[in-house]
């Protein structure tokens, strides 16, 4: 007894060492084939070895999916018996060991089975087993989709859901995928699918949810894609609403423009439908207008305003508003063009305003300090007329008037003559002959005017 189990044992160990060994005889390409119903499915056999050096004995055995076992085919490399219940429906031809289905249908699903021994003529009658599984899967293919949306209509964004479902007439197995803008739907809290994803409920709806819509179903023999797309409206908005201007220099809230300049701003932002947008000043804090632009025409410097842009989505029934504050003033390195115009009339403009100015004041400080002309004019105009001489009157009615202007018009440049002018009437007011005093003070302007009165 004992010797019979220790040799049973050596055998075992043997055969299993030898099926290890074997394994390299036979060879199935894939443990998985997925048949088309109605269609004819081969399990092909790759062999290792000459067929003609070895003697060849297997079955081929099928299990159903239910666990009911089959034998198919017996054979040798000579001859082989099919199940008389598979002589239609299955083809075996040795010693070719690949077995061909027929028309297959659901019940010819399952696991075959194939079991195979080997000896070599060469060989002392060694057995080399080979034991390989197929798992055959049939399948109908699937039919053209068709996808469906609802609501049919457009939705506001937050506040609707939408379901999609994608049905096909024909096919086993089948899979949905969802596409929008041929981007595969992927996952979201949003998004909820049935366990094959036929469905698609999106709940709530967003901005990002909008596009066209595809649907594709899949099994493992076939794959189609919905013919038409579905489009996904979606209300939404505003969002990034911002002003911006092609003039002007912009820091963070404040645009600065120079005076004079017509300026427009564009007030935008990403809303469906479009929005409405209405300008306001913050600090008349009315309406200036409705619509995307604004105008602004400013020639006061150093005036400062804030504006506000609102935009409204009358379907969202939502809005959103910015404001900007607007300040003019001389932009030194602004804009080109602007600044060009500008620079090309001011430095003379500036300079004579600015020296006048400066000027004119000196004189006016200097005149009430020292001089008091109108005073000194008026005395040498209360003198008799026959002591002035005659033609220098000719055409002046009235010469105050003109020493007045004369002194301030013509000083500009020529400040030392001003200045020395002043002191020498100052210094003469009480000498005899005012005439020539006032005279010799207008010699120094260099005008004209001066000219013809000297005459
Ligand atoms: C099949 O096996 C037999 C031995 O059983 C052998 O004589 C014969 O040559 C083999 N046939 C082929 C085609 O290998
Ligand atoms: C078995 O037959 C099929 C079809 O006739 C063929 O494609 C295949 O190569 C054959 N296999 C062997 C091992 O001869
Ligand atoms: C959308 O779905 C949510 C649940 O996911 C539900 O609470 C809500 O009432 C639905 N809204 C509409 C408009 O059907
Ligand atoms: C909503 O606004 C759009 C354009 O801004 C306009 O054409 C439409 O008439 C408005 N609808 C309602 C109900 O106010
Ligand atoms: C601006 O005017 C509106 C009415 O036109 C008023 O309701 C609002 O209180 C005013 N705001 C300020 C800051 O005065």
């Amino acid at each position: 007894m004992e010797a019979t189990g220790r040799m049973a044992l050596c055998v075992c160990s043997l055969l299993v060492l030898l099926t290890e060994i074997s394994a390299k005889f036979i060879n199935v390409p894939s443990s998985i084939r997925h048949g088309i119903e109605g269609k004819s499915l081969r399990l092909p056999v790759e062999m290792y070895f000459q067929l003609d050096e070895a003697e060849i004995q297997g079955t081929w055995s099928h299990t159903t999916t239910s666990g009911i076992r089959t034998m198919l085919v017996t054979f040798t490399n000579q001859s082989s018996i099919t199940d008389m219940m598979y002589r239609n429906h299955i083809f075996f031809k040795e010693p070719n060991m690949s077995l061909l289905i027929r028309r297959l249908n659901q019940r010819d699903e399952g696991d075959y089975h194939l079991n195979l021994n080997i000896e070599f003529l060469n060989n002392s009658g060694q057995v080399f087993k080979e034991e390989r599984t197929v798992r055959v899967t049939v399948d109908v293919p699937v039919s053209t989709p068709v996808i469906e949306k609802s609501p049919s209509f457009a939705v506001v964004e937050d506040k609707a859901n939408v379901t999609w479902t994608c049905t096909v007439e024909r096919g086993t197995r089948v899979v949905f995928q969802w596409f929008r803008d041929n981007v595969l739907v992927g996952l979201s809290d949003r998004y909820h699918f049935s366990k094959d994803k036929s469905t698609l409920l999106i709940s709530p709806v967003k901005k990002e949810d909008k596009g066209s819509y595809r649907c594709v179903a899949s099994n493992p023999v076939s794959q189609e894609r919905c013919r038409r797309a579905v489009e996904l409206t979606v209300y939404y908005g505003p969002y990034n609403l911002e002003v911006n201007s092609d003039q002007g220099l912009r820091t963070g809230e404040v645009f600065t423009i120079n005076p004079g300049e017509l300026v427009f701003f564009d007030c935008r932002a990403d809303s469906n439908p479009a929005n409405s947008y209405v300008w306001i000043s913050k600090g008349r804090n009315t309406t200036i207008t409705v619509g995307p632009r604004l105008e602004v025409l400013s020639y006061r410097l150093a005036q400062a305003e804030d504006y506000l842009c609102r935009a409204f989505n009358n379907v969202t029934q939502k809005q959103d508003e910015t404001q900007f504050t607007l300040v003019v003033a001389s932009l030194g390195t602004g804009k080109e063009k602007h600044t060009q115009d500008y620079n090309a009339v001011s430095p003379l403009a500036v300079i004579t305003v600015c020296s006048l100015l400066i000027i004119g004041g000196m004189l006016l400080v200097f005149f009430r300090k020292a001089c008091h002309p109108k005073r000194v004019l008026m005395r040498i105009y209360n003198r008799p007329i026959s002591d002035q001489k005659r033609p220098h009157r000719s055409g002046h009615e009235d010469a105050t008037e003109d020493f007045g202007i004369y002194e301030f018009v013509s000083v500009p440049g020529k400040m030392e003559s001003a200045q020395a002018s002043c002191r020498s009437l100052a210094r003469l007011e009480s000498v005899q002959d005012m005439h020539t005093t006032i005279y010799d003070v207008i010699r120094h302007v260099p005008e004209t005017p001066g000219q013809s009165l000297l005459k």
